[in-house]
């Protein structure tokens, strides 16, 4: 059992909160199994759909079930509220839980837009209240690991970083990932990873950022590449893709060293090439397959202690980024109409 195996096990055994689930889909599948997984206690659900939230709730023996959405909000015992619908719908949805006292983590992207966000951080702000994007970058162990042995300066200066995510969907303008309706587009739905990992090892935020685009029929970004430089002259590539499958590969380029990792949303190995000798130094901290784990600890971590530990920072600047990008691209969403 390794330090983080250890601290894991401390936090499962303390903070408990009752959790609801918004959305009854893939990715709150995924949080119900771990959330079971750690002993954890999801208290309630609700889903658009009424009969996929009595299913769900069997499941994972989910002791409530809200007919309606809005039942979730006015139920004083919800502490905390996981937010899993697609991402124009977060913004309704995290309003009414701040609103009514309840902490939010909520998936990503967070919002549609800067205005958004901007109007969620400021009613957490009033309300004295948690709120994080579920953004698995953030929470995985290896990072708190390389941040580490960056700030020893045993790398020396960042220089550059090159990220890529790039994920084959056949051509259905109807589902999620195309679908303007659903708030499809690369940016938002996988772009929002790379430039997450690009915002955590940057020194400060990105200033100046520009970019080339194809849109697919309906008007989302099927694909991009994306350069940015920040005030420090740290430069960053991105290549996003929902029509071509690429690695996801980063590597962070500093004087003394390249940092490479694979599969970089939910990793726990990068392996460290020195310029000078060409030897390497593999760091190995986490598991992946804990990923959602980590997030979870985290949050009630930051709720137990009232304290926002969840880099809510980092998102805004990868919020005003991607708000920036898409200006530039013209791309509105009905919503933003
Ligand atoms: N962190 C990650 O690794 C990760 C991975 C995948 C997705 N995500 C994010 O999680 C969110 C959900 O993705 P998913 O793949 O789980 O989607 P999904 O499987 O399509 O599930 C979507 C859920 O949202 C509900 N929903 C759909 N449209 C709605 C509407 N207009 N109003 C209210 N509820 C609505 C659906 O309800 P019904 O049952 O009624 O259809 C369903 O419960 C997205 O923001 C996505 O980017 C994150």
């Amino acid at each position: 059992m390794d330090f983080y195996d250890i601290i894991h096990l401390v936090m499962i055994m303390s903070n408990k909160f009752n959790w609801a689930i918004l959305g009854c889909g893939n990715i709150a599948n995924d949080f119900a199994r771990e959330m079971n997984k750690m002993g954890g206690k999801v208290y309630s659900v609700a889903n658009r759909t009424y009969e996929k939230a009595i299913a769900f709730a069997d499941k994972y023996n989910i002791e409530k079930v809200y007919e309606n959405i809005d039942d979730l909000f006015e139920d004083s015992n919800v502490e905390i509220v996981y937010i899993a619908t697609p991402h124009n719908k977060h913004i309704e949805y995290i309003l009414n839980a701040l609103e009514k006292g309840k902490h939010v983590l909520c998936e990503k992207a967070i919002t549609l837009n800067s205005d958004e966000l901007n109007k969620a951080v400021k009613l957490a702000n009033e309300k004295n209240l948690i709120l994080a994007e579920a953004m698995t970058i953030y929470n995985m162990p290896l990072y708190t690991e390389l941040e580490k042995i960056i700030s020893s300066g045993a790398l020396g200066e960042l220089r550059l970083a090159q990220v890529n995510f790039g994920s084959f969907k056949e051509y259905d303008m109807t589902n999620r990932f195309f679908n303007m309706d659903l708030a499809g587009g690369a940016l938002l739905d996988i772009g929002v990873y790379a430039l997450s990992f690009v915002r955590l090892f940057m020194d400060t935020k990105n200033a100046q950022i520009h970019s080339q685009v194809k849109f697919a029929e309906t008007g989302a970004d099927e694909q991009s590449s994306i350069i940015i430089k920040n005030e420090k002259e740290q430069m960053a590539s991105v290549t996003l893709s929902l029509h071509a499958k690429q690695p996801k590969r980063a590597t962070i380029c500093y004087d003394n060293a390249v940092i490479e990792i694979f599969e970089y949303p939910r990793a726990d190995k990068a392996v460290i090439t020195y310029t000078d000798d060409g030897r390497t130094e593999k760091i190995v901290v986490g598991k992946l397959e804990d990923a959602m784990c980590y997030e979870i600890e985290n949050m009630e971590n930051a709720v137990a202690n009232g304290i926002n530990t969840m880099k809510l920072n980092y998102t805004i600047d990868v919020m005003n980024v991607m708000t920036k990008l898409r200006n530039d691209w013209n791309m509105k969403y009905p919503e933003e109409k």
